[in-house]
């Protein structure tokens, strides 16, 4: 088969890691990729989102199966217009990529079918929000609908907080609208599901660490480290999300004509009732990937297009039992401004640790020098027999990457390595 991989981030790297070992495959190309990516695949120099631009590379390069991922060209409709064409895409489309595109779309069908999730007010104006933010009183939560990259949600403790967030959801202009909603307490964990249209396999879970710097504090980022499995999810709780949560979601879509085929990633909050849903995106997470891909047994190529086909039912998807734990090197600066092009070695020096993976991000390639080109830049995978194990094998690998112009936190899998040390 020849496949298309979109995307060029960490998680496309874990991705095409993982479909290179499929003896399914005899190509494969990545859009626009990076230097890792090209470790296993042609790169092409087109932007993932640029939805004409993946088209017509897939029917010059008569693609089988085009593989989508980061979120953005999902929302924009890359299935449904290759679909248009002819050409298998695994991926949600548009209509079904509303579970991450809008959180109204989203908290409206929990409502609707009675999926777990924090109670909510959808507010089409300043005024709605202020008595929203007065009605659940602090703390609570406002959210800006639409895509905004982890940075449309305010997790407020004061009113004050909530109500200047809600002012600032609306200055953004015409056709703004927020969600304000119950704060929920508890540990946050992430599922992941590989999606027919109508089955959902359980394909793993995972922690990971928002914040940018240790001990958890700093800015929210798209994530700094990661490690799976996720030591709250015991197996009978990710027993009742599947049947609470994730099964009724693609139950209801396939009900609404929009059935949903791909990654679900379901993020949850692990509180005293069990679990209850924080949010949905519709494509694999990111450094979740990179955690989750190293621990899969099967071949990911025949699992995507048995999903494609809608073919999961009474299928499994099974992973080895050992944590994997991911670092994420990112430019100094990051989540605010950072420099590019500064040179990064040891890279190699960094994989022949055992067990060890580097997995490139923000990476680029200047006169055979690699150089950083982005924010995330690396992130370093492990396994170990516990979480303790892969954490001490993962930095000992980050410590042999030579990258002054960058920083990681030294406390990723801190919980799970505590509960591993607890027995
Ligand atoms: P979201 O973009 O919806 O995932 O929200 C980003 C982060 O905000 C989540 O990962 C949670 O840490 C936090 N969050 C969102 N909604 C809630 C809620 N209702 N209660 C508590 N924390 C929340
Ligand atoms: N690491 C969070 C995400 O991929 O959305």
């Amino acid at each position: 088969m020849i496949v298309l991989l979109l995307g060029s981030g960490g998680r496309e790297h874990a991705i095409a890691a993982s479909l290179a070992k499929s003896p399914l495959l005899t190509r494969l190309i990545a859009a626009p990729g990076n230097p890792g990516i090209a470790q296993h695949a042609e790169l092409r120099p087109v932007a993932a989102e640029d939805v004409a631009g993946v088209v017509a590379l897939a029917k010059a390069e008569k693609v089988d199966l085009v593989v989508v991922g980061p979120e953005a060209p999902l929302v924009a409709g890359v299935v449904d217009a290759l679909a248009e064409v002819g050409i298998r895409a695994f991926g949600p489309t548009a209509a079904a990529a509303r579970l991450e595109g809008s959180k109204a779309f989203t908290k409206e069908l929990c409502e609707k079918h009675g999926i777990p999730t924090a109670a909510f007010r959808r507010c089409r104006s300043a005024e709605e929000g202020h008595a929203a933010v007065e009605a659940f009183g602090a703390p609570v939560v406002v959210k800006a609908d639409g895509l905004a990259a982890g940075k449309g949600v305010v997790v407020a403790t004061t009113l004050d907080e909530a109500h200047s967030a809600v002012d600032h959801v609306f200055t953004g202009g015409a056709g703004a609208e927020a969600v304000v909603e119950e704060f929920m307490d508890g540990e946050e964990a992430s599922l992941f599901a590989l999606c027919d249209g109508t089955t959902a396999l359980l394909f793993g879970d995972a922690q990971d660490h928002k914040r940018a710097f240790d001990g958890d504090e700093g800015p929210n980022t798209g994530g700094m480290g990661a490690y799976s499995p996720a030591p709250v999810l015991s197996h009978a709780l990710i027993e009742r999300a599947m049947a609470e949560i994730v099964r009724p979601t693609v139950a209801a879509m396939k009900a609404d004509g929009a059935p949903f085929v791909g990654f679900l990633y379901a993020g949850l909050m692990v509180g005293p009732d069990g679990p209850r849903l924080v949010e949905y995106n519709v494509r694999f997470g990111d450094p979740e990937a990179q955690v989750v891909l190293p621990r899969l047994k099967d071949d990911l190529l025949e699992l995507m297009v048995a999903a494609v086909e809608g073919r999961l039912a009474g299928r499994k998807a099974t992973f080895r039992p050992e944590t994997a734990l991911a670092v994420v090197l990112a430019a100094k600066g990051y989540p605010g401004a950072y420099q590019k092009g500064s040179e990064i070695r040891g890279i190699e020096a960094a994989e022949k640790r055992p067990h060890v993976t580097v997995f490139h991000a923000g990476t680029a390639l200047e006169n055979g020098r690699l150089v950083a080109n982005g924010g995330r830049v690396l992130s370093v995978t492990a396994i170990g027999a516990d979480a303790s194990e892969a954490q001490m094998n993962a930095y000992s690998a980050v410590d042999l990457i030579g990258w002054p112009e960058g920083f990681c936190r030294r406390d990723i899998g801190w919980r799970a390595a505590a509960a591993s040390e607890e027995g």
